[in-house]
């Protein structure tokens, strides 16, 4: 892949203001299992609650697709570890599939083709200087178990850490990073109380929050796993990615500015309090509000579950780093009493939170382009959890056309990366950039109509052929050089 001689001319002449980051700061790209690999059911694989949610109610999906075959990446790992090559990222970032290692979700079984797939892609990346950052859970919960109840089900804890056990055994002895999950919020909030994803259940108010104690502690004791069996021996690195939008309030009212506050708690504070902050625990202003409303509801106590001290004491401090996915930025004020819905998550966090007026939007419509939201966010980071090393694990841009030509994905690395540089000057601990995604894939509920990638991929050729974009070379210069124009 040789770099265009426009993009270095424009490179040269569109720079402004040139700021660099430091030779030891990592750039990566990243995706996850059921985005990319297909093969849903090869070499003993399971089913996934992804595998069952598209094949048994597509129209959750809205251009009816699946993740069969998507980017049919389990067949091409030599040829996609090779454009990671030509791209020169540091490190990989992929997400092992929980039900190609135990296809019935449980140890008794353990899948040794699935075993296998993963030594080749971790041995290929290695083999080529690339870093294998792994993600043990990126939303394919094996069916078996959520016919149990799925992540609301506090029995998942063990069944999570079984597999974790089985993850560091097999290849901890070459794997130094990990993240336990990620995005709790979305694996709680959406699968669980909104339906926005599998197994799209709609339990808003109450199913959430009954999944994010299970997921929490299964976090915990993983990491309290690794501290125990490996830390000694194998020397890596274990945490867990949240997702996080930037808020802030609409005006300068008490209100409005208490809204965005509530917002940053309830979406960032949830699972970030319990493991970043002295408390180890849910932060105050959710405990009060919920139990406080759970009340009026006429609920015998809280939704929100509680931690007893023994469990707020393995939370304290499981993460060795802060991943952060970010991709954008809400304008909040106060919820309209008369707008609250009860139960659910916007009522007790009270918040409205919309798009901030005249702002660019990407091809999902959530995402609006706030280069300097990520600076604000990094910046609410730092403070709030004492400046923990935060690794970008996602950040990125969406369109629909596919276009190689993808202008609006380079000004929007280009801006939020000056923004990433402006926060380290702040005195933000930020040492980890990681674009989502290296190639286009299966946008979830969105099908293949929404794509993040670097890589474009023809997905009505069977060989799934990819076409590196603009933006590929252009992160690729920005590898190279470290410098981002502005
Ligand atoms: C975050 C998720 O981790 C990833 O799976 C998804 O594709 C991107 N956001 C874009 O929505």
């Amino acid at each position: 892949m040789k770099t265009p001689i426009v993009i270095l001319l424009l490179a040269y002449f569109c720079k402004g203001q040139q700021l660099s980051f430091d030779s030891n700061f990592r750039f990566g790209v990243a995706t996850a299992s059921y985005q990319v690999e297909g093969a849903w059911n090869i070499d003993g694989k399971g089913e996934s609650i992804w595998d069952h949610l598209t094949h048994t109610q597509s129209s959750y999906i809205v251009d009816g697709s699946n993740g069969d075959i998507a980017c049919d990446a389990y067949h091409k790992t030599a040829e996609d570890v090779q454009r990671l090559v030509d791209l020169g990222v540091d490190f990989y970032r992929f997400s092992i599939s929980w039900p190609r290692i135990f296809p019935s979700g449980h140890r008794n079984y353990i899948n040794q083709a699935g075993i296998d797939y993963y030594n080749g892609l971790i041995d290929e990346l290695l083999a080529h200087n690339i870093t294998p950052m792994v993600t043990m859970y990126h939303w394919d919960l094996p069916q078996s178990l959520q016919e149990i109840g799925g992540w609301p089900n506090p029995l998942l804890v063990n069944y999570f850490v079984d597999y974790a056990d089985v993850l560091f055994s097999s290849f901890g002895d070459r794997v130094k990073e990990w993240i336990t999950f990620n995005e709790p919020v979305q694996v709680c909030s959406d699968a669980y109380s909104t339906g926005g994803l599998a197994p799209a259940y709609t339990q808003d108010g109450i199913g959430g929050y009954l999944c994010s104690y299970t997921l929490l502690m299964a976090h915990a004791r993983t990491y309290e796993l690794y501290n125990n069996n490996y830390r000694d021996t194998q020397n890596g690195r274990v945490g867990i990615t949240l997702s996080a939008s930037w808020g802030y309030p609409a005006s300068n009212s008490d209100e409005d500015v208490e809204a965005a506050e509530n917002f940053l708690q309830f979406k960032v504070g949830w699972f970030a309090h319990p493991i970043f902050s002295s408390t180890g625990d849910f932060p105050t202003v959710m405990k009060e509000r919920i139990a406080q409303l759970s009340q009026e509801e006429g609920f015998p106590r809280s939704r929100l579950p509680s931690f007893t001290d023994e469990e707020v004491a393995l939370l304290k401090g499981s993460s060795d780093f802060f991943g952060l996915n970010h991709y954008t930025t809400n304008e909040c004020s106060v919820l309209p009493e008369e707008d609250a819905i009860r139960p659910s998550q916007q009522a007790d966090h009270g918040a409205l939170c919309v798009q901030p007026p005249g702002t660019e939007v990407g091809g999902s419509d959530w995402l609006y382009v706030v280069p300097e939201g990520i600076r604000n966010l990094l910046n609410w980071i730092r403070t709030e959890y004492d400046n923990p090393e935060v690794m970008i694990t996602e950040n990125g841009f969406s369109d629909r056309d596919g276009d190689l030509n993808d202008c609006r994905r380079i000004n929007y690395f280009n801006e939020y990366l000056q923004n990433v540089l402006e926060a380290i000057e702040d005195g933000c601990n930020v040492t980890t950039y990681t674009a989502w995604s290296f190639m286009d894939n299966f946008e979830w509920m969105k099908g293949y109509s929404e794509k993040f990638g670097l890589y474009y991929v023809d997905f009505n050729d069977d060989d799934r052929p990819r076409t590196p974009k603009m933006s590929a070379y252009v992160f690729k210069n920005i590898i190279q050089t470290r410098v981002i124009d502005t």
